[in-house]
This record gives C-alpha cells, sequence and structure tokens, in this order.
C-alpha cells in the first residue's frame, strides 16, 4: 500500500473522487487530505471514510507544519487536486519527483502563475484553439513547469464557451485522474 496525502484548494470534487475510489483500493491509502480552505464536504467525506483531514491557512508556519505532518505520517506520494499554493522548493526536496498536479489545460500552453480555473478556459477559447485538455505533471518549484506524465484531449466545438469547456474538462479530470496516480504509484508511468 502506497500512502498518500491530497491537497486541496477549491471545491474538491476530485479528491471527493480519489476517496470514494480508494476506499476500496489495494494500492493506495489516502492517510490525509489538506486543505487551504473551508470544506465541509469534503470534511465530511474524510470524517465518513476514517482519513484525516487538517484545514489550516498555507503560510510559512502552516508549511512546516503540514511537511511534518506528511513525514510523520509515512506519505510517499502527495497529490495536488486543485491546490493553488506554490510548494515551496524545501518541501519539494522532502518529495522529489514524488508531488502530482492536475492542470485543466494541455501544458506547457496555458500554465504558470494565474492560470487557473475560468482564467485557463478563456485563454484557450481566446487563442482558437481546437483542442484542450488536462494534464498531469510533476511539481517543480515554478507554477505547472514539472515534467509532464499524462495528457487527455477534447475536442472543442465552435461554439464552446469557458462554462462549457470547464464541463468536459472536469469529466476528464473525473475520468482519469485517480487511475493516472494508481500507474504512477506502482511504477507504471
Ligand atoms: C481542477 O480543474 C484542476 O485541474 C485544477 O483545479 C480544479 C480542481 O477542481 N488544478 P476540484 O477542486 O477538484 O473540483
Amino acid at each position: 500500500m502506497r500512502r498518500i496525502a491530497i491537497f486541496i484548494s477549491g471545491e474538491g470534487s476530485n479528491a471527493l473522487k480519489m476517496l470514494d475510489e480508494y476506499s476500496s483500493s489495494q494500492t493506495i491509502d489516502v492517510a490525509l487530505v489538506y486543505s487551504s480552505k473551508h470544506n465541509l464536504k469534503v470534511q465530511n467525506a474524510c470524517k465518513e471514510k476514517g482519513v484525516e483531514f487538517h484545514f489550516l491557512s498555507w503560510n510559512l508556519k502552516t508549511q512546516e507544519d503540514i511537511l511534518g505532518l506528511c513525514i510523520k505520517k509515512d506519505i510517499s506520494w502527495i497529490v495536488l487536486a486543485g491546490f493553488l499554493k506554490l510548494i515551496p522548493e524545501s518541501f519539494i526536496d522532502s518529495f522529489p519527483n514524488k508531488i502530482v498536479n492536475i492542470h485543466p489545460a494541455l501544458l506547457p500552453k496555458f500554465g504558470g502563475k494565474g492560470m487557473y480555473g475560468m482564467h485557463v478556459h478563456e485563454a484557450v477559447i481566446a487563442a482558437k484553439s481546437s483542442e484542450s485538455g488536462v494534464s498531469i505533471h510533476f511539481v517543480n518549484g515554478a507554477y505547472d513547469e514539472g515534467q509532464i506524465i499524462a495528457q487527455f484531449k477534447v475536442g472543442l466545438e465552435p461554439n464552446e464557451t469557458p462554462e462549457t469547456l470547464s464541463l468536459k474538462i472536469r469529466t476528464l479530470e473525473h475520468l482519469y485522474f485517480s487511475e493516472t496516480v494508481v500507474q504512477l504509484v506502482q511504477g507504471n508511468l
């Protein structure tokens, strides 16, 4: 069993999907969920599944506390599922190539600071792209620049809006993210 931590800052729909899928997994044990924002839905799901949940705002002190917690709980992989804060180098150094992020576009395009949520989909449409998708990548010290592990694509319709694209992308994420993490921790990617 690989013990993972999931970090979130938003709605947490990917985290909920993972909590659900991994509760019967032979490969992955979710040992903790950390949220940088209040999230009652994910907190309740954790409670129901007996997973430790922490809500703390993200600052220098709490970064150290969370890092300490990950080490203490023998976490081997950290999954950023909609986590909007920059992970400091000191944190990354403790988990080299063991922190994974999901980005709602086909990197290396449409990434970087400020490229999150609807901003990404608006930029994809403004660029008249014929496709978009999700990128699952390792985390380094710069937003969305770590090595890409897997990408999944979806086509854009001529009348596509940021809202319709966001739904398509969320569907792709829920379809592929949790299984990609399983393949990754098993060493298949
Ligand atoms: C996803 O679109 C992900 O690609 C991005 O943040 C969003 C998180 O969604 N990094 P949710 O909080 O899992 O619903």
